[in-house]
């Protein structure tokens, strides 16, 4: 008797492979971590006072996981473009498949972008220390009014990346829990879909 269902086999080439699920969530939670620890350390305003130590210890936290997310996204990229990822979910229109492509590249972009220019700006400024212990190696050599420069186009990445995590968080839960179709169970760290 002919199965219906699909084989085993082919329901897996639909979900994304064991490590480039653990690359994703990996990311995804070094992120989700410096982009509100970078505001909180900036934070100027007057709401609340961050003592000195608290602020150091913040800066050199955001540093430190901004600087490993780097290499990890190198890896990630590495693996993603000699393993490809599996087909879109069939059910997407070609609109849908043109924007989930469009928003995942640009997130790579500035996966790579945010780390590097930081690294630049703490180069450029002098502040390349990591809790007084360890300093990143330099990328240039002191211009602070440069830094400046750097630091302004960091921040807009930051909220351009916001927006997008935004914009990329909402649309799978969408597809989850509207849709319900499979485009979440893709990237769950566990295969079951
Ligand atoms: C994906 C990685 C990163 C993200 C999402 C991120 C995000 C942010 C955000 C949201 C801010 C606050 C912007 C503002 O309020 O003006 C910030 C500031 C900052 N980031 Fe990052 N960052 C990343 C990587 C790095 C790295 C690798 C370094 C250094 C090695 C770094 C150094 C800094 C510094 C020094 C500031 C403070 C700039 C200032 O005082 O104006 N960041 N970052
Ligand atoms: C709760 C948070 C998140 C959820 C629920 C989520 C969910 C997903 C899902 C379901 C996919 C697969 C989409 C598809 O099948 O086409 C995906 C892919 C992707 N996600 Fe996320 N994500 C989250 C956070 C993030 C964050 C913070 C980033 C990085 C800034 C990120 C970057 C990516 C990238 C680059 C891809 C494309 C993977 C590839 O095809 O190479 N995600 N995400």
């Amino acid at each position: 008797m002919a199965n219906k269902t699909m084989s085993p086999e082919a329901d897996a080439a639909l979900v994304y492979s064991q490590p480039a699920r653990r690359f994703h969530w990996y990311t995804a939670t070094l992120v989700l971590i410096l982009i509100p620890l970078g505001f909180l350390m900036t934070y100027e305003g007057d709401a609340f006072k961050i003592p000195e130590a608290v602020n150091n210890f913040m800066q050199s936290t955001h540093k430190l996981l901004g600087f490993v997310l780097l290499w990890l996204v190198v890896a990630r990229l590495i693996y993603r473009f000699r393993h490809g990822a599996p087909p879109s979910e069939p059910t997407l229109t070609s609109l849908e498949k043109g924007a989930s492509h469009a928003t995942h590249w640009t997130l790579y972009a500035l996966l790579l972008a945010m780390p590097i220019s930081g690294w630049i700006g703490v180069s450029l400024y002098g502040a390349r220390e990591l809790f007084g212990l360890v300093s990143l190696p330099p990328l240039s050599g002191v211009d602070q009014p440069l830094s400046d420069k750097v630091f302004v186009w960091h921040t807009r990445g930051a909220i351009l990346i916001l927006l997008l995590v935004a914009a990329h968080i909402g649309a799978s839960l969408f597809h989850h829990f509207l849709r319900k179709d499979g485009v979440l169970r893709r990237m769950l760290p566990n295969l079951s879909r």
